[in-house]
């Protein structure tokens, strides 16, 4: 009987790390052995002339969430999955959102009711606190971490969500004594209604003026004002999906104090901007989301927090909303004001090419750096490293053969979605996944599927941040620390 299950031979392996030719043994859905050579497994994957790489690990992403207003999402766990492991992904975590009134158990429940016997990739969930009780934070958020879920989102924006500064602090409170990670959606909501209200009554309806409505300093001063609670409350956090410079520069100065505030970044603020939400008629509304793409200036910014280290993840806020569809973009229909238009845009399956072809095929970044910010960094961050993240023995074997030079054209056609747009419609990338391997199964190969909807696992999360004694303090470090702390 042959040592291994799965051999994967004569490729280059990367992890956020390092960059070396190497052999991957795999047995039992794990990796057992790692050398220059290793003897031929049941069986092999010739990875010649290929990369390897740790599977993604999106962590930020929506799936069959409901909204309030009628809007619909366009992926359920089936497609959103299909979509992801197509795009090199291996690990998802999508959102257990509560509802107000709604108890996050039974929040956690429906998530786990529409996931059950649909998912083709292993998977988290992060929970939304949109109604903080005393009985939510109290009991059933230490219960819900104890068994693994072990990050929150909360809202500084959106009705139905929202949570004044009391509110967050309570919730900060909370996660600090559970050891839960909390991620932030910084917009100032009053800012942004105040704006809303005014364009609308000088008719300024169209999607274009999305943007106008959430201007860089109404993503600023929620910034700093989540940075402003993290301290008082000790608590380190993560700012989500920022899109603003001037937004960044807030997050660069907090990590300068030795203030642990991490962040993250997506594809829409480095491939998409503000001429795409002016697109002409309703076209602009394919790429509405919060914060909005911003102007060219402001991409190259973006890139450079990313680049440097102030940005520690990149994911894709996959939302998956139809354009041409009355439960998505459609939703009031075409003459409707955009804060009608249901937020966000789908990119599951085109975060890990748009970021290796804009970033490691230009220079711009190293390609164990394109590891740590899609793979590595989000697996340390949610509790699930090393089990995910990384290429090493005893680590599940969640990997991705990529091919370098493979140049594509972005089109819907090509994708697993279930949405009828990409916002990425006709751009060129060079990088692509060509195998995708879930706990050693080869899931994806040269474009066939070849696994069944349901044999995604549900991942109980490590904490990420350990809890500590009330009255401690964390002790103050430079904005690198959360590596060591969470290695
Ligand atoms: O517009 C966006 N980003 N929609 C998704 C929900 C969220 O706030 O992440
Ligand atoms: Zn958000
Ligand atoms: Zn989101």
């Amino acid at each position: 009987m042959a040592e291994f299950d799965l051999t994967i031979r004569g490729g280059t392996v990367a992890t956020a790390g390092d960059v070396a030719r190497c052999d991957v043994g795999i047995r039992d859905g794990r990796i057992v052995a790692l050398a220059a050579e290793l003897p031929a497994g049941t069986r092999d994957v010739d990875a010649t002339g290929r990369l390897v790489l740790p599977g993604g690990v999106d962590g930020h992403c929506h799936m069959d969430q409901p909204g309030g207003d009628g809007s619909r999402m366009a992926d359920d766990f089936l497609t959103a999955t299909r979509s992801a492991v197509f795009g090199g992904n291996t690990t998802v975590i999508p959102f257990a959102a509560q509802a107000q009134g709604q108890s996050l158990r039974d929040a956690v429940a429906a998530y786990h009711a529409s996931a059950d016997g649909k998912a083709f990739v292993d998977y988290a969930f992060h929970l939304i606190v949109a109604d903080p009780t005393p009985a939510v934070l109290g009991q059933e958020l230490p219960a819900l971490v104890e068994k693994g879920y072990t990050s929150l989102k909360i809202y500084m924006t959106y009705e139905g969500m929202k949570l004044d500064d009391r509110q967050i602090l309570d919730v900060f409170e909370a996660a600090r004594a559970t050891g839960a990670m909390v991620m932030v959606h910084a917009e100032n909501s009053d800012c942004i209604a105040w704006l809303t209200e005014r364009l609308e009554r000088e008719g300024k309806t169209a999607p274009a003026f999305h943007g106008t409505s959430r201007p860089q300093v109404v993503e600023r001063e929620a910034t700093h004002r989540a940075i402003a609670l993290s301290e008082l409350s000790d608590l380190p956090i993560l700012i989500v999906h920022v899109s603003g410079a001037e937004a960044a520069e807030q997050i660069r100065w907090a990590q300068g104090r030795g203030l642990r505030i991490y962040a993250e970044t997506c594809p829409q603020y480095l491939f998409l901007d503000a001429n795409d939400l002016a697109a002409p008629g309703f076209e602009g509304a394919k790429c509405i989301c919060s914060p909005p793409p911003r102007d060219k200036a402001n991409k190259e910014r973006i890139w450079e927090a990313l680049t440097n280290g102030v940005f520690q993840v990149f994911s894709s806020d996959h939302a998956p909303y139809r354009y041409d569809d009355a439960e998505g973009k459609k939703l009031k229909g075409e003459a409707a004001s955009f804060r009608y238009v249901p937020n966000g845009v789908p990119g599951i399956e085109t975060r890990l090419p748009l970021l290796f072809s804009g970033g490691v095929r230009t220079g711009r970044m190293s390609l164990s750096r394109f590891v740590e910010v899609t793979s590595t960094n989000p697996a340390k961050m949610y509790g699930l490293y090393p089990r995910k993240g990384t290429i090493a023995v005893g680590s599940d074997a969640d990997l991705v053969i990529w091919d370098a030079d493979r140049e594509v054209t972005i089109t819907n056609s090509i994708l697993h979605h279930d949405v009828d747009y990409t916002p990425y419609e006709g751009q060129v990338v060079t990088g692509w996944p060509v195998t995708v391997i879930s706990r050693g199964e080869v899931v994806v190969d040269d474009g066939a599927l070849h696994a069944e909807a349901g044999r995604g696992r549900f991942l109980p999360c490590d904490r990420p941040n350990p809890a500590r004694p009330k009255g401690t303090r964390a002790p103050l470090g430079p904005s690198g620390t959360f590596r060591a702390e969470l290695a």
